[in-house]
């Protein structure tokens, strides 16, 4: 017979509520706003002339031979699509493809791929600090804290002057200790759009080299701040000097596969042994957390990689993207000189210099929405909304 105890333990509904992520928040917001002329540049997809986030036609073709040709829906493993990870190899390492102490596996999106890697790095090292710039990715913080490590920032971003306070992040960066981890964005800084130059990313690795840190690169945009190759230059900077290095990558932006969460992981120690030992672990732990990744984005992104004539008609489709990322903010920068700096950006994100009042004026009154830290998604916009955009914007910055 079943008998009932007083005793009250915590249960489900003794949950706190949860601090709403704000992006996730932001959404809402938009999609309550009854206006029909409403601009949304809170949200992070890149979205066309038309502010349509349209599915890239290779992609498109790619699923098309992926429905007819695949025959079975077998488990895959903990490793993925091998071959889409192969095929990714070169275009993330550029030179340093055929080195056998570095080794990738596909992951769900970049977010698997950084959680995975700090996962890694905990069970390695579990007093190792993590470096973080102020301001970074508002995912970063939370994935870093769930493994059970500690933060600690370094300054990167002076909004008020749109610059990069590079002398503040070295210093800080110095204070590191061997072991240490340095979390970099490989380019197109989201939120800031304020990418560290040639030079810079030098600076930054003579002081990880000097400091014995482990560099984790979380690049998300390869592709859309100057061109593939470009804009691995840190990653591959780094591999040229470090023995021991995460990467942390995703392909859900550059083949516009957003939620089909398509990304990898790559790790690289001091020898081929060593990678392999830590690759077991690397399985382990995505065993317990996912099993094994989604197919159908990274076999599609497979499919257009592995074709010659898929792979360079998907290369002029994210050139288009490029292309339209840069114009709209050389558009925006010409429209006052408060906002030039948006011209020497990078990538689908950059702080407006604007007050959370200015800002959550721009919501009441002009149906703006974007991140109360003035954060916006450079093409969240049609093309007939960008002169409406700065205009809303100069007069929000005069008031
Ligand atoms: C800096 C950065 N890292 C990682 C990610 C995660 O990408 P994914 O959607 O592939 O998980 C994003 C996505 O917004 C990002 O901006």
């Amino acid at each position: 017979m079943l008998t009932r105890t007083d005793a009250k333990a915590r249960g489900l509904a003794d949950l706190p509520p949860v601090m709403n992520d704000s992006l996730i928040a932001l959404i809402g917001m938009v999609n309550a706003d009854p206006r029909p002329d409403k601009i949304d540049v809170g949200v992070g997809v890149f979205r066309d002339g038309a502010g349509n986030t349209p599915i890239l036609k290779v992609i498109k073709e790619a699923e098309q031979r992926l429905h007819d040709t695949q025959v079975t829906k077998a488990y895959l493993g903990s490793a993925g699509d091998k071959r889409f990870a192969e095929l990714l190899r070169p275009i993330l390492l550029g030179k340093h493809a055929d080195d056998d102490r570095i080794a990738g596996v596909q992951t769900p999106g970049g977010c698997g791929a950084l959680r995975l890697g700090f996962e890694l790095l905990a069970a390695a090292n579990p007093q190792a600090r993590v470096f973080v710039g102020a301001p970074t990715w508002p995912n970063h913080p939370p994935i870093i804290r769930a493994v059970g490590l500690s933060e600690v920032e370094y300054p990167y971003y002076e909004r008020g002057q749109g610059a990069i306070r590079f002398e503040d992040m070295i210093d800080a960066l110095r204070s590191g200790e061997p072991g240490d981890i340095a979390l970099l964005h490989g380019c197109c800084h989201n939120p800031t759009g304020a990418d560290l130059d040639e030079e810079q990313w030098r600076g930054v690795r003579d002081v990880v080299v000097e400091r014995g840190l482990v560099p984790f690169v979380d690049i998300a945009y390869q592709g859309f701040g100057r061109g593939l190759d470009e804009d691995a230059y840190g990653v591959r900077l780094m591999l040229d000097s470090c023995d021991e290095m995460i990467i942390a990558q995703s392909c859900d932006k550059n083949f516009s596969v957003y939620r089909d969460r398509v990304g990898s992981l790559w790790i690289k120690t001091p020898s081929p042994d060593a990678t392999a030992t830590a690759m077991g672990h690397v399985f382990q732990i995505a065993r317990e957390m996912w099993s094994m990744p989604p197919d159908h984005g990274a076999a599609s992104a497979r499919i257009v990689l592995d074709d010659p004539e898929l792979r360079e008609r998907w290369l002029v489709e994210l050139t288009g993207m490029r292309d339209r990322i840069n114009s709209v903010r050389r558009r925006i920068a010409a429209a006052d000189p408060r906002l030039a700096f948006i011209g020497r950006q990078f990538g689908m994100f950059s702080m407006l210099p604007l007050s959370k009042e200015q800002v959550l004026m721009l919501r009441s009154e002009h149906a703006i929405y974007m991140a109360e830290s003035g954060r916006f998604n450079v093409v969240g916009m049609s093309d007939g909304q960008i002169d409406r955009f700065t205009a809303a914007v100069i007069e929000a910055m005069d008031a």
